[in-house]
């Protein structure tokens, strides 16, 4: 059977293992494996990105593999073409598709009628492949993923959804700080509420930011307007600025906090430049992490 990564919770019984196989392969950086030759990953992009794309296609590369990307204004499904359809054609062109998408249940339906592993690249629900890297940070700063205080303060969005999903699956506490109406997905918070009565974690969701962020091991945020929610900037700038992570609001962490961001980043809006250039910010390692996870993730879903 085909194994698809379109939530976190498609990697419930291995996250931990994805991870330290990341870390082995980011040793092992331009070593080519022979399974991967000829293979190719089809790429479908509705909205930009940069982390995502190239560590996608670097990863192919340097494997033995190759990416193709893929935009749907230069595709049929542009004009019309089902996401049924073009599931079933890729499949035979192609080894394995990732999807960013603007709807998850698009990312559903082609996940549904392809015969090849589908990964989802972030939709409006949720971003799986970053939190790979995340933890994978996370790991290498602090030499575990379990039994830390990961705090997210900003807005409940596809990021926090995933964030809260992989924190509890690895064993860590959450607590979220965001304002009243912005909370992360119901139903997620209700999957994550029965893996913490398993793996003893606790999940907080709270509209005081200094609350949500008191004796931190990790502080997170991301943007607080999402790709596809443009409309909104002017009201949600006003309505988030008390949970912008600045210096002050660090201040109540632990000591050796670590402050992580997916990026791209604001700085000034829900982030400080200080903070973000502070000796806690692992944002670049965050980042270079999504190449070395793209290659455990894709190994995982091929082979
Ligand atoms: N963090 C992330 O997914 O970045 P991109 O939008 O650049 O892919
Ligand atoms: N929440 C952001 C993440 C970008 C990587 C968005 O969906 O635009």
């Amino acid at each position: 059977m085909k194994r698809d990564i379109i939530s976190v919770m498609d990697m419930a019984g291995d996250l931990e293992d994805i991870i330290d196989l990341s870390i082995k392969l980011k040793r092992q950086r331009y070593e080519q494996f022979p399974q991967f030759t000829n293979h190719v990953l089809g790429m479908i992009f509705e909205k930009p990105s940069t982390r995502t794309r190239v560590s996608l296609e670097t990863a192919m590369t340097q494997l033995g593999g190759h990416a193709i990307y893929l935009n749907p204004n230069d595709m049929q499904i542009g004009r019309g073409e089902t996401i049924a359809d073009t599931a079933k054609v890729l499949s035979r062109f192609v080894d394995v598709i990732s999807y960013r998408a603007f709807k998850h249940e698009n990312v559903l339906e082609l996940a549904k009628n392809a015969s090849v592993p589908v990964i989802n690249a972030l939709d409006d629900l949720e971003h799986p492949v970053q939190i790979v890297a995340d933890f994978m940070t996370v790991k290498e700063r602090k030499g575990r993923v379990n039994n830390l205080k990961v705090s997210y303060v900003g807005d409940g969005n596809n990021v926090a959804n995933s964030l809260i999903l992989g924190t509890v699956l690895l064993g860590s506490d959450i607590s979220v700080g965001c304002p009243k109406g912005h909370e992360p997905n119901k139903d997620i918070l209700e999957i994550a509420e029965q893996i913490a009565k398993d793996t003893g974690s606790h999940i907080e969701i709270l509209e005081n930011p200094v609350k949500a962020v008191e004796s931190a091991d990790v502080i997170y945020t991301d943007v607080w307007v999402s790709m596809g929610e443009e409309k909104e900037k002017e009201q949600k700038e006003k309505l988030f600025r008390k949970y912008q992570v600045n210096n002050e609001l660090v201040s109540h962490a632990s000591k050796d906090f670590l402050f992580l961001h997916c990026l791209p980043a604001h700085r000034g809006l829900e982030v400080t430049a200080d903070v973000m250039e502070s000796l806690h910010s692992v944002v670049f390692d965050e980042a270079e992490n999504r190449l070395h996870t793209a290659k455990g993730i894709l190994s995982t879903v091929l082979y």
